[in-house]
């Protein structure tokens, strides 16, 4: 039998699967920009729901467009009716990421046409899917604290109703503006895993909820999106500033990886990351948390002492782990704050894929034997 030459590449590295106008990357240089503009622009000048508008529709809204998209993403804050009691009827021990994937595969059950993927209809269940997943991780989280649910408030932008929604009292503009840059920064990616799986999905002409589900569940994973919860438990671990370098070394000694750092795209440092550091430094210092900061610092000092020459830098999840802390989320809704922004991205491209689709199959390389015989079961 004749073998072909391999074409496997392990991970897909290096192969271009899709094309997007929504964000490049050059891994190289450290850059990456929404629609050609940069994120350190948009962090500093954007909002959410701009950067939003910017990804669906390729370019940024005027004011009154910005007015009607902020009006139509607000309509869509509520659940439908009865959603709320079906979280409410869930363990208060299930993981946040474990719920969140699952209350959005449930939406389709209360939209009445969920297979619908014209591009108007998907445009309007993504806005539905965004609108609401922060009431969910609201609500879920509120339950397992024993407290009753928060209705969203309309008057208040993305950011700002997620934070009412989740502590019943309305955030300080400061806490808002954070929350909303985390929000701006992880918008889109490229073909990341689980928008690679988004796409994947959404090529069998399935529906947006399936790919949705299935990306949050992409996610989820430690090596991806995962990661900045990794990157709190790591610094909860290590007692003071004064302990993080030896406690990195240990790792590095025993091969272990370092969550927060290293990315298959980026070989210098994540613009994200960056953006990031600064929003951490500054609410680490307005709420007492400057110790923990330092020790992110720290870590990062060696790592790049460590490890700069094979590329691997801070990605985005190193210092939202400790924005997300100083914004007062607890740990195991980090990954969630990642999943309600990539919502986002994901739809996008959902968007983009069904508008100029083919289904993705690729080949899998059989490595097995051939020609076995086949040996009755009373022989083998
Ligand atoms: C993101 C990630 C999965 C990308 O990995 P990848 O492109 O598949 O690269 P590989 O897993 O093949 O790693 C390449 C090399 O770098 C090392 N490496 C990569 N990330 C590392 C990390 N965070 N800590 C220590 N070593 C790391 C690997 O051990 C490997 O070393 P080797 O060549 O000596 O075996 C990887 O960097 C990682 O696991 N990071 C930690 C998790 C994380 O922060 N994920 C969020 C990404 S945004």
């Amino acid at each position: 039998m004749t073998t072909a030459p391999s074409s496997f590449v392990k991970g897909l590295e290096g192969i271009v699967a899709a094309q997007t106008e929504m964000s490049h990357i050059d891994g190289t240089a450290g850059i990456l920009e929404y629609v050609g503009i940069s994120i350190g622009d948009l962090s500093k000048h954007s909002t959410f729901e701009e950067t939003v508008f910017l990804l669906w529709n390729k370019r940024l809204p005027n004011s009154s467009e910005l007015g009607s998209f902020t009006s139509d993403l607000r309509a869509n804050y509520a659940l439908p009716e009865g959603f709320v009691e079906r979280i409410s009827s869930l363990p208060t021990s299930a993981e946040p990421m474990h719920m969140l994937r699952t209350m959005v595969s449930a939406l389709a059950m209360y939209d009445d046409n969920p297979n619908d993927n014209s591009v108007e209809a998907a445009r309007a269940k993504a806005l539905k899917i965004l609108g609401c997943a922060p009431a969910i991780v609201a609500a879920f989280d509120r339950h397992r604290r024993g407290l009753a649910p928060v209705e969203p408030d309309t008057s208040l932008s993305f950011s700002a109703n997620f934070l009412y929604m989740l502590n019943g009292e309305k955030p300080t503009d400061a806490m808002t503006r954070a929350f909303d840059i985390c929000m701006i920064t992880h918008a889109d990616h490229g073909l990341n895993n689980s928008t690679f799986t988004a796409r994947v999905v959404i090529s069998t002409l399935s529906d947006l909820y399936s790919a949705m589900t299935a990306a949050i569940g992409s996610l989820r994973g430690p090596l991806h999106g995962g990661a900045n919860e990794g990157v709190m438990k790591m610094l909860n671990q290590i007692p003071t500033i004064d302990d993080a370098e030896a406690y990195v070394m240990g790792m590095i000694e025993r091969k272990e990886r370092i969550m927060g750092f290293g990315h298959r795209v980026y070989k210098a440092k994540d613009p994200r990351a960056a953006e990031l550091m600064t929003l951490a430094k500054q609410l680490a210092d307005d709420t007492g948390n400057s110790d923990l900061y330092e020790k992110s610092h720290k870590i990062e000092q060696v790592m790049e002492r460590e490890y700069a020459a094979k590329g691997i830098y801070p990605n985005v999840d190193f210092y939202s782990a400790t924005t997300y802390h100083c914004i007062g989320l607890k740990l195991d809704l980090f990954t969630p704050m990642f999943a309600l922004s990539r919502i986002a991205g994901w739809s996008g491209h959902v968007i983009e894929q069904l508008a100029d689709n083919r289904l993705f199959r690729p080949k899998a390389e059989y490595v097995g034997d051939h020609d076995v015989p086949y040996t009755p079961i009373n022989d083998r």
